[in-house]
């Protein structure tokens, strides 16, 4: 079975003073969340469609897919975490109580405020899950890269075209991901915060496919006027 995880599971801090977790912000005309569950929707490929939210918008999270005229019966939506990895492990959970996990059973995992992926990276994404267990979805960097572990000064600078930039989707085996996270320790789980990590620091391959500069995160209010150029700009294909 191939499941997406769309991932709504966040309060969106960082967006300041807003009314609601930036997953239901308007972004020319319809909530962030309903462009991101609309481009899941055009792939036929997804057996399920889980989204996780926190426990107390998810009845706003489905009158919200409602009120768009969203009714296919993939998708579900399930309660989120306490982190990010927390928020895929529900979802994996709701996975085995319905269903069970079989070898072969991968999953999409995507932030919710990511509206921009395409039909193209998805695909890739499913292809190279299948074939190789680990996925993430990346673009090289463009800015020199520094590192500085007390923000102060300088440690190193990486070698640039080694460097890039983590996007998502992050797609995974069920089962390979479950049992590597759960061989972590609790506070090794509390650090990573990125779930490809949790494969890397156990030494497990993790591909990587190329994914869009306009793939953007909308972590920020200035991120969310950058979407609305995307959108208004015609720079978001497919
Ligand atoms: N996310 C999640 N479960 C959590 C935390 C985050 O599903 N417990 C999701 C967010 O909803 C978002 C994605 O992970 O779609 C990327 O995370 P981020 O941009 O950090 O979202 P927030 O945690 O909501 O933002 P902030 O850190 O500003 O509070």
């Amino acid at each position: 079975m191939i499941y997406a995880g769309i991932l709504a599971g966040g309060i969106g801090s960082r967006m300041g003073n807003v009314p609601l977790p930036k997953q239901f912000l308007d972004l020319d005309g319809k909530p962030i969340l309903i462009h991101t569950v609309e481009k899941f929707l055009l792939t036929s490929e997804f057996d399920k469609i889980f989204i996780a939210t926190p426990q107390k918008w998810i009845s706003h999270t489905k009158d919200t897919l409602r009120k768009h005229n969203i009714t296919d019966d993939r998708i579900e939506v399930v309660q989120g975490g306490s982190d990010r990895n927390e928020t895929i492990m529900n979802i994996i959970h709701a996975v085995e109580v319905e269903n069970g996990v079989n070898e072969e059973d991968v999953i999409i995992t995507h932030d919710a405020v990511r509206p921009f992926l395409t039909r193209r990276i998805i695909k890739e994404n499913i292809e190279t899950v299948i074939q190789h267990g680990a996925v993430d979805t990346v673009i090289p960097a463009t800015d020199t890269i520094i590192t500085s572990d007390d923000g102060e000064s300088i440690q190193s600078i990486p070698v640039r075209s080694e460097m890039y930039q983590g996007q998502t989707p992050q797609s995974f085996n069920i089962q390979l991901l479950k049992h590597t996270y759960n061989e972590l320790s609790n506070e090794n789980k509390k650090i990573l915060t990125d779930a490809c990590k949790i494969l890397v620091v156990a030494g497990k391959p993790v591909k990587i496919v190329m994914g869009e500069l306009y793939n953007i995160k909308i972590t920020t209010p200035y991120d969310l006027k950058v979407a609305n150029s995307i959108i208004k700009g015609g720079m978001s294909r497919d």
